[in-house]
């Protein structure tokens, strides 16, 4: 069939309230031209993040009537303990409140010797919690990643050669490997088994941690099923299970491919480094057996981490992502091939390329797509990752734009609205002007930076 269909029902509606593209000009100019700063209820559609945002089935919701709150050792920690020690295999499990609490404990402790830490690529708060704790974050994706037009299968592959190099380099001073699966900066592609069966190798030949950003292992399951040779017999929870195997550690935002709304952990397999983690934990976040959540949280997390496996439901979330993919590359709009799963990135670079890079092209669509269409979505360009140095402005490596999909929450039908306003852009595209900043924090400033149009 060359349908898609939802592989659900829909029991529960939240409605859109609807803007005219007078009213979004206001709201926009009040934000500074930062999404971030938009309520909710002045969005049409939110692809601002497909983190959080996933619509729960009725075993989660049912299953957090069940919950136990107990402080210490409650039967919903059990239960969550057990699903995730059996697709990961590490003995210690930490639940925190979302990923970067995980991030923030795990790299707080491996950074505190001014270590290097070594990835695909770090998303943007992993980079932020090591080098808060004094570390180094380096990212070294494979060089195919640099074509964002080329159909190579597994662009979210780290580049080897240079890893060798790195570890030769830094050898005792290298605080871990970190392999972000999907690579959710560099175009949300995914990483080959065989990529990490090398890493693997290497962090064994330089005796190196190994740390999996895990947040997308299901979608990742889902392309090395499919695009890798050798996996095509195994289930999607058998590839992530193979997985883990090669890690000596994994942070998971469970936000993502846990279904939930909120959740994270932390897993491990040393003994020592868990002492020290679960020092951290007890501070920073709550008891061993809590750690940030609530027990309904740890149940609705303990089914959402199956559910997601689920071959139908795997085989609709990676086809309806392309599908928006495809119709925007047929319109002529330039996106990262091959469609990663759980987001289309455009090029602004190349659609919008009047704007250089200093007047960030990637957030001119950013607010374009608002104004048009009240389609809320996220620079990852220079706004998210530019930097300057005595003054000069050094640009990020890409100018994208993330059409981010929440799990579950948008048929297609709101897929061609989203078509539709790109098409209405690209006519007018040329008028678009670029933008400068205003206002900046000293990290992650596009959350809260001030822009005004140039
Ligand atoms: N690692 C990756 C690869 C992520 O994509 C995220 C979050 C985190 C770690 C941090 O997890 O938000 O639960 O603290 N990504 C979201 C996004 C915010 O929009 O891509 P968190």
């Amino acid at each position: 069939m060359k349908t898609i269909i939802e592989p659900f029902k829909i029991k529960v509606t939240e409605p859109i309230r609807f803007t005219t593209e007078k009213e979004r000009k206001k709201i926009l100019e009040k934000a500074y031209y930062n999404v971030f700063q938009i309520n909710s209820e002045n969005v049409i559609i939110d692809l601002l993040t497909d983190s959080g945002t996933s619509a729960m089935s009725h075993h989660q919701w049912a299953a957090m009537l069940q919950a136990d709150e107990s402080y210490a050792g409650a039967r919903s920690f059990f239960k969550l303990e057990k699903v995730v020690r059996d697709l990961t295999s590490m003995p210690h499990f930490f639940p925190t409140h979302q990923g970067r609490a995980a991030e923030r404990i795990l790299y707080g402790v491996l950074s505190r010797k001014k270590r290097y830490f070594i990835s695909n690529t770090h998303f943007d708060t992993t980079r932020a919690n090591i080098e808060y704790a004094g570390g180094t974050a380096i990212d070294i994706p494979c060089k195919e990643a640099r074509d964002t037009q080329s159909d190579y299968p597994f662009k979210g592959n780290i580049d080897l050669e240079k890893l060798e190099t790195l570890l030769k380099k830094y050898t005792t001073k290298v605080g871990s490997v970190i392999m972000t699966v999907t690579n959710n900066s560099g175009g949300g592609q995914p990483v080959s088994m065989d990529n990490i069966k090398q890493v693997r190798y290497l962090c064994d030949k330089y005796q190196t941690l190994l740390v999996i950003d895990c947040c997308r292992i299901a979608e990742n399951a889902w392309f090395v099923k499919h695009k890798e040779p050798n996996y095509q017999k195994k289930s999607y929870y058998q590839i992530a299970q193979e997985m883990f195997r090669y890690a000596d550690a994994a942070i998971m935002s469970a936000k993502k491919d846990g279904l939930v709304n909120m959740g994270g952990f932390l897993t491990l397999k040393d003994q020592k480094l868990a002492e020290e983690c679960q020092n951290l934990l007890i501070i920073t976040e709550g008891f061993t057996t809590y750690g940030g959540l609530s027990g309904r949280d740890m149940e609705a997390l303990a089914v959402g981490l199956q559910e997601v496996f689920d071959k139908d439901y795997l085989q609709y979330r990676i086809r309806s992502t392309a599908y928006l993919g495809e119709h925007l590359d047929k319109l002529g709009i330039p996106v990262v091939k091959p469609f990663g799963g759980h987001a289309i990135y455009v090029d602004a670079k190349k659609f919008y390329n009047h704007i250089p890079s200093h007047q960030f092209p990637g957030q001119a669509l950013v607010c374009d797509l608002y104004i048009k269409g009240g389609i809320r979505s996220v620079e990852i360009g220079s706004l998210m990752f530019g930097k300057s140095a005595n003054g000069k402005f050094i640009p990020a490596q890409w100018e994208l734009v993330r059409l981010a999909i929440p799990r579950r929450v948008y048929t297609q039908s709101h897929i061609e609205y989203i078509i539709e306003v790109f098409e209405n852009i690209k006519k007018t595209k040329h008028q678009s002007k670029g933008y400068k900043i205003i206002y900046e924090p000293p990290f992650l400033r596009h959350f809260t930076c001030k822009l005004k149009q140039v």
